[in-house]
């Protein structure tokens, strides 16, 4: 029997799942070491999977070093954030993803927009760090209420962002916000309110290169229309082209350039190179490209719409990002995405767990559609929902237009208590954002 490498994945989520995908896909064997039961990564894996807390960094390493494996890879922020590479590489496994030092970038927004002011990164914007109420009132006034943005120092599951106009209305409550996050024993962050259309742009990252993938845009906003709560995502599109209709190649080359810099500048500051995966959240307004935030990870949904049109092998990819030797050559099919997020009824506020959902997946795959399983739980072999967001489906196709359609059919082939945005990756709402990009840009 030929020994096939083998790679240990931590994380269950949609994400991982893609990642798990695209590391069979590169002929790697894969284990999973996972919070919860993920269905379609334990298939992957012909379940070979560990539950346990993906922070129990003792218990990771024995699954691993019992499996052998060449090498890990990380999905998820929080144990990056809490020294997961260096508590693997330690006991043997290298792993793919940035020690604790470079996962500061997600970990401590003061940590990032104070990185950038210092080395002079352009794409940054203004801001001020603070650790009592005191001089708020004075940085408020300077920048004027309706340009504010209060963000906690650190992480908080794409939560603890208000921005004025959507989630502050008045002084007031920019205070009270401060003051809850002081009470909480945290920082806070003020920063300008930018204005214009955000995309995201994720790289693999050597230490040294950074070697860009299709840019996605992810939707938020819970409901059609781009009404109702912040989500973690209810999905996301790319194009054919790996731009988007209002984002041109010169804009992705200076986000490039802009990540390059970062990289630079966390080697300078920490002495050690980031290697793995970084999510630039950038915005495209009327001062420019601006940075919003960075992950040091890869985005979910946006791995969806990345990891499977990837054509060059990403176990490959994964060793050259370990040895520092990534190559400008990675190749993406030029194919558009459009991935919608099934959740449950509710979701985000009061999502009903526990539902069955039933899945016709004869139906999915006639019609050439991919699903993604996220927060989903596995009893004697039925499928039900829990309080975050359940199944991803994924279209992939020469148009956006076509893919939307397969996404969008594919829904009505997953049954149960649940919901998407039928709106994602339509020409209306496409149209919708390339207009509001021209008005930004009239200004
Ligand atoms: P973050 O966790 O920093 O990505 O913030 C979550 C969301 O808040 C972003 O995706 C933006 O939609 C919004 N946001 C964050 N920072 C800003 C900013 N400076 N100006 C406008 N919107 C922002
Ligand atoms: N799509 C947002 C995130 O991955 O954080």
């Amino acid at each position: 029997m030929i020994n096939m490498t083998k790679i240990l994945l931590i994380g269950n989520g949609a994400r991982e799942h893609a990642i798990a995908e695209a590391l069979v896909k590169g002929g790697a064997e894969i284990c999973a070491f996972m919070a919860k039961m993920n269905p379609g990564i334990s298939a992957l894996c012909n379940k070979n999977v560990e539950l346990g807390k993906l922070t129990n960094f003792a218990a990771i390493t024995t699954f691993g070093n019992k499996n052998k494996v060449e090498f890990a890879v990380v999905g998820p922020e929080a144990p990056l954030a809490m020294g997961i590479v260096d508590a693997l590489k330690a006991q043997g496994i290298p792993t793919v993803g940035p020690t604790i030092e470079c996962a500061q970038l997600e970990s401590s927004k003061i940590f990032a927009r104070s990185l950038l002011k210092k080395y002079h990164i352009e794409s940054n914007i203004q801001f001020e760090t603070f650790k009592k109420m005191e001089s708020i009132p004075e940085f408020v006034e300077k920048i004027g209420k309706e340009n504010v943005v209060v963000k906690p120092d650190g992480l908080t599951g794409g939560k603890g962002v208000k921005v004025w106009g959507d989630h502050l209305h008045s002084e007031k409550e920019i205070y009270d916000y401060c003051q809850e996050i002081f009470d909480q024993n945290g920082r806070v962050v003020i920063e300008e309110k930018l204005e214009g259309e955000e995309f995201t742009y994720i790289c693999f990252v050597d230490g040294k290169h950074v070697v860009g993938t299709p840019i996605v845009q992810d939707n938020k906003r819970a409901y059609n229309g781009d009404k109702g709560p912040n989500t973690g995502g209810m999905g996301s599109i790319s194009f054919s082209d790996h731009l988007l209709p209002f984002i041109t190649a010169e804009d992705v080359e200076y986000a490039r350039n802009q990540l390059e810099k970062v990289i630079q500048a966390v080697y300078n500051e920490t002495g050690v190179e980031y290697k793995g995966f970084l999510y630039g959240q950038f915005m495209k307004s009327n001062k420019g490209i601006k940075v919003v935030e960075f992950n040091i990870r890869f985005g979910d949904p946006e791995a969806m719409n990345i990891l499977p049109i990837l054509s060059s092998n990403f176990v490959e990819i994964c060793r050259q990002i370990l040895a520092g030797t990534l190559k400008n050559e990675i190749i993406f099919d030029t194919k558009a995405t459009v991935c919608k997020y099934l959740v449950p009824d509710g979701y985000p506020i009061n999502p009903k767990a526990n539902s069955e959902i039933i899945i016709d997946e004869k139906a999915l795959k006639e019609i050439g559609a991919k699903i993604y399983y996220a927060s989903v739980s596995e009893e004697e072999g039925k499928i039900y929902t829990s309080t975050s967001r359940a199944i991803a489906v994924l279209g992939i196709a020469d148009s956006i237009d076509e893919a939307e359609k397969i996404a969008e059919k594919a829904t009505q082939y997953i049954q149960g208590d649940l919901f998407h945005r039928t709106d994602i990756g339509t020409q209306a709402v496409i149209d919708k954002r390339t207009q509001h990009m021209n008005l930004i840009l009239q200004k």
